[in-house]
C-alpha cells in the first residue's frame, strides 16, 4: 500500500509540471478592478501583511500542500518552505498519508528547520481519517512541528482515481470527532473542485473547531484530469466543480477565514481575490513549476509586485482596503453568481 501511496505522489508531481491538466476556463478572468486614476498613495508605503488565524503574514499568499512520501519530495518541500519563509508567507505540506503508513518517510515532511516562523499547515485526505485514530493524526503534525491541520475532501478525484476511495458514510461526523479531539485548528480544503456555501455550512456546527476553508475551486489544476493521465476515466467530469470566486464569495459572506485557491497564477489574481472577499490566496501547481524551472524566488516576487500595483491602482493602502476595493464580475461568472443569488452590484458600487 505505501509503494502505491509514494508513487503516485512523485507521478502527481510530474504529470502537473509536464502535462497540460487546468481547467479550460479560468472564472478569474471575469474579474476586473474599477481603476482609479487619481492614486493618493506611495507605493513604497503599502502594507501587504495579513493575518493567518494565529499567524502575521508578511504577504497574503500560501504556497498549498502539494507533496511529501517520496525522496525527492524531501527536497521539493524544504525548497518550498524555505521561499515561504523568505516571503514571510504560509506552506502546506502534502497528504501525510505515505508517513503514517511508513513512518520511515517522516523526513520528507519535516521543513520546520528551514521555516521557523511561518504557519505550516499538515494534510491528510477527508477520507483516511476514517482509517486513523486522532492520537496518530496528532502525533503525525507533531512530529513535523506543523500549526494547523489541512483536511481534504476530494471526492471527485477519488472518484476517477481506479484505485481511489468509493467510502466517504461517517465522514463529517468523524471531521468533527477529530476537531474535537487533537490539539490542532483544521482547515477543511477540496483540492480543484471547490467548496461552496452549501457544504461550509455543514461545517457550522463545529465552527469553532474548524478554522477555516481553502476553497481550492474550479478554474486551475483539474485533478480528473491528473487522475486521467494516470489511467482514469474522467469522462464528462474533467471540468465538474464549483468556480473559484464563487466559492470565495460564498465561504467569506459566512464570516469564516477564507483562503482563496484553484486557478490563482499570479499576484493579480490574488488580488482579486481578495476583493471578493478571501484572507489570503493560494496556489499550488504554479509554484511546482516555478520549483523545476529554478524560478520560485523570482516568482513568488512577481506575485508581490502585482499585488502591489493592483493595490496602487485600486487605491488600497493596505490588504483591508484592497478587500472593499471595486470590482466588475461578468461573463459566465456574472451568470453563475446571478443563478446562485449573489449580488454582483454590491462588489461594483462600493
Ligand atoms: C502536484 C500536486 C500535488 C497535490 N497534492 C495534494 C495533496 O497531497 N493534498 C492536498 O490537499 N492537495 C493537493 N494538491 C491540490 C492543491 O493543494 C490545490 O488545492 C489544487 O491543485 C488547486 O490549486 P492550483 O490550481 O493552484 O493548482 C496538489 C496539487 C498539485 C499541483
Amino acid at each position: 500500500m505505501s509503494v502505491q501511496t509514494k508513487k503516485r505522489k512523485g507521478e502527481h508531481v510530474r504529470i502537473c509540471v509536464s502535462k497540460d491538466v487546468q481547467h479550460e476556463y479560468n472564472w478569474l478572468d471575469d474579474v476586473e478592478f474599477v481603476h482609479k486614476a487619481l492614486t493618493t498613495l506611495d507605493y513604497g508605503a503599502l502594507d501587504t501583511r495579513a493575518v493567518f488565524l494565529r499567524h502575521r503574514l508578511k504577504l497574503p499568499f500560501m504556497i498549498t500542500g502539494m507533496t511529501g512520501g517520496y525522496q525527492e519530495a524531501r527536497k521539493i518541500n524544504r525548497a518550498l518552505a524555505a521561499a515561504c519563509e523568505k516571503y514571510g508567507i504560509a506552506f502546506g505540506l502534502g497528504s501525510q498519508r505515505a508517513m503514517i503508513e511508513n513512518p520511515a518517510l517522516t523526513e520528507t515532511y519535516r521543513v520546520r528547520d528551514v521555516a521557523p516562523t511561518i504557519p505550516i499547515v499538515g494534510n491528510i485526505g477527508a477520507a483516511q481519517l476514517l482509517k486513523y485514530e486522532s492520537e496518530q493524526i496528532n502525533d503525525m503534525l507533531k512530529s513535523v512541528e506543523a500549526d494547523y491541520l489541512a483536511v481534504h475532501l476530494n471526492t471527485l478525484q477519488e472518484l476517477v482515481q481506479p484505485e481511489g476511495d468509493r467510502e466517504f458514510a461517517g465522514i463529517r461526523e468523524r471531521i468533527e470527532s477529530v476537531a474535537r479531539e487533537i490539539e490542532y485548528p483544521i482547515i477543511i480544503k477540496e483540492t480543484g473542485a471547490g467548496i461552496g456555501w452549501e457544504t461550509a455550512r455543514m461545517f457550522n456546527g463545529i465552527f469553532s473547531k474548524v478554522a477555516g476553508f481553502d476553497v481550492a475551486g474550479r478554474g486551475g489544476t483539474s485533478w480528473s484530469k491528473v487522475e486521467e493521465l494516470r489511467g482514469g476515466d474522467a469522462g464528462p467530469f474533467s471540468e465538474w466543480g464549483n468556480p473559484t470566486p464563487v466559492c470565495i464569495a460564498e465561504v467569506s459572506e459566512l464570516g469564516a477565514f477564507t483562503i482563496a485557491s484553484g486557478g490563482i497564477r499570479n499576484g493579480l489574481d490574488a488580488a482579486k481575490a481578495i476583493a471578493l472577499g478571501a484572507d489570503i490566496a493560494g496556489a499550488a501547481c504554479p509554484f511546482m513549476r516555478a520549483y523545476y524551472k529554478k524560478r520560485l524566488d523570482e516568482t513568488i516576487a512577481q506575485w508581490e509586485t502585482y499585488l502591489k500595483r493592483a493595490m496602487l491602482l485600486t487605491n488600497s493602502r493596505n490588504i483591508e482596503e484592497l478587500g472593499q476595493a471595486s470590482i466588475i464580475i461578468t461573463g459566465r461568472t456574472a451568470e453563475y453568481m446571478l443563478a446562485k443569488g449573489i449580488n454582483i452590484q454590491e462588489y461594483a458600487q462600493r
